[in-house]
């Protein structure tokens, strides 16, 4: 394992959507920059395997799946779900710490979620609990897409609702004035990240809400509230109600659209992100065109981000003692980075402490 200080190790990642392994499909993905491979056994269970034979190094996503197992296809060894060797072919004896390194892995949402670090640590209640994502009240289609920017350039991007009006301005935010005329109602400092909570009264309906409904002039009240968890989980409920009845006081008002957006974070190396997202709707759940319209909307969104994150990663590499500049808007980001920190510190000394007592027994 690099353990380079870098990743946050104990914590379920997003690794890959449960539709990339139908059919026998193995996936191939680097994780915290470990290759590991992706597959689904025949009894349905998903494996998580370094994807390196430890016998010559081929990959095993090179390999066949045989029941649950995977066999490397150079000279045949042989591995469990576990990683475990079972088969070495000519040879009787195999040492039985023999094979490659396994990970726990858990099914949710229609997410395949590893763990990364201390397997004994893998506590599957600690896997974010977001119920739209399998409520059949909710419709979306999840997609994915690869950054090459460190994943907290992404979550930075997706703390600060300031961008929405310049970057967005004819797709998901609707004008600059947005910039100007919210404010956060207040940013919550969590122990895990932030939460915050944002109103525009009154307002035009954002270029990608207009696209999907009828009434596409009327003014509405627009509320977004934002979670952000570590390592890199994003969720965002957004509301737009009819404006002026009272929704800010908690009035559910007719005619109010809904919309529930969950968005993954993975590190795939340190510049380099996996970037699992799904937005859902709950207002004509079974007009596909509505469905395909919003995820066209909100990828033509994220390419919007995509273009400006990857360009500040360049700029990141070319001068590496470049300092960034804080402004009011980045009191949620920044809370992020230390709450990241934190728990990136305590990781550190829960390992030198595990290492020291290795050394001393
Ligand atoms: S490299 Fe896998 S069996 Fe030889
Ligand atoms: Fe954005």
């Amino acid at each position: 394992m690099a353990e380079n200080g870098m990743f946050l190790w104990n914590s379920w990642y997003a690794a890959a959507w449960a539709h990339e392994l139908i059919d026998g499909k193995m996936v191939a993905r680097t994780i915290l920059e470990q290759p590991i491979v992706f597959y689904r056994g025949e009894s349905g269970k998903v494996v998580a395997l370094d994807d390196r034979c430890c016998h010559r190094a081929a990959p095993l996503s090179m390999g066949r799946i045989e029941g649950d197992d995977i066999r490397c296809m150079y000279h045949g060894m042989k591995f469990d779900s576990s990683g475990k060797c079972i088969q070495i072919p000519g040879q009787e004896m195999i040492p039985p710490k023999l094979g490659v390194k396994g990970y726990p892995i858990v099914e949710r949402y229609g997410l395949i979620f590893i763990w990364m670090g201390d397997a004994t640590a893998a506590d599957t209640n600690l896997v974010v609990d977001y119920p739209p994502l399998d409520d059949p009240k909710w419709r979306g289609l999840p997609g994915y897409m690869h950054y090459k920017a460190n994943w907290l350039l992404i979550v930075d991007n997706l703390s600060d609702f300031a961008h929405l009006a310049f970057v967005h301005t004819n797709t998901l935010g609707g004008s600059e004035e947005y910039a100007y005329k919210t404010k956060p109602v207040a940013v919550e400092r969590l122990d895990d990240g932030f939460r915050v909570e944002r109103w525009h009264m009154d307002a035009d309906p954002p270029p990608y809400h207009r696209k999907v409904i009828a009434n596409k002039t009327d003014k509405i009240d627009r509320r977004n509230i934002g979670r952000m968890m570590v390592p890199g989980i994003f969720l965002l409920d957004s509301m737009f109600a009819p404006a002026g009845q009272g929704a800010e006081k908690g009035v559910q008002v007719p005619g109010t659209r809904q919309y529930r957006n969950a968005q993954f974070m993975t590190p795939e190396t340190r510049s380099s992100t996996h970037f699992f997202w799904n937005y859902l709707h709950d207002f004509d759940i079974d007009n596909p065109n509505i469905t395909l319209s919003l995820r066209h909307s909100l990828e033509e969104g994220f390419n919007e981000d995509k273009a400006i994150i990857e360009a500040q990663q360049k700029v990141f590499d070319a001068d590496p003692d470049y300092q960034m500049l804080a402004i009011r808007a980045d009191a949620a980001l920044s809370h992020f980075r230390w709450a990241l920190g934190q728990r990136l510190a305590a990781e550190k000394t829960a390992r030198t402490a595990s290492g020291a007592q290795a050394a001393a027994s």
